[in-house]
């Protein structure tokens, strides 16, 4: 499976996480209820980041060099884990779901300009299967297993 089908999935499951927490917010009445939002924001949105970063980022760099869209790309996946740290270590409930918010509007954001922009430049600038190959790389990243122990029985 290509890489950008493979993260076009992972946006799925996020923006119904998105729903989920935006749905929730008019009964969280307690700061902490507004943290473990926040916490769990950062440890999916963040391990989704570092997938890009660390798999799709580096095959389009060669072509698209470190600035331009892919640090716009990378400074927006910094600007979305400082900002679920604030939602985190905020000191009123106000502050924290004021946090969550924002958080929640730059990521729905960012991933709309992967979805209309980076997504696209990546499936015309790389190979079909380059994309599998990194699609690969996600498939042993998430799951510890690789393909090979997914189709192959030992
Ligand atoms: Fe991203």
């Amino acid at each position: 499976m290509q890489i950008t089908q493979v993260l076009l999935g992972e946006h799925g499951v996020l923006y119904a996480l998105f729903e989920h927490i935006e749905a929730g917010i008019p009964k969280m009445e307690a700061l902490a209820d507004v943290q473990r939002a926040g916490a769990t924001l950062a440890a999916t949105l963040g391990s989704h980041a570092r997938i890009e970063n660390e798999i799709l980022f580096p095959a389009l760099e060669p072509q698209l060099g470190p600035n331009g869209p892919l640090r716009v790309m990378r400074d927006e996946h910094d600007e979305i884990e400082a900002a679920l740290e604030d939602v985190v270590n905020a000191a009123s409930l106000d502050a924290a779901l004021g946090q969550l918010r924002h958080a929640v509007r730059i990521a729905r954001d960012h991933f709309a300009k992967e979805e209309q922009v980076l997504f696209g430049m990546a499936q015309q600038m790389l190979a079909a299967d380059e994309l599998d190959r990194l699609g690969a790389m996600w498939a042993e990243t998430r799951c510890g297993l690789g393909q090979r122990n997914l189709t192959r029985p030992a």
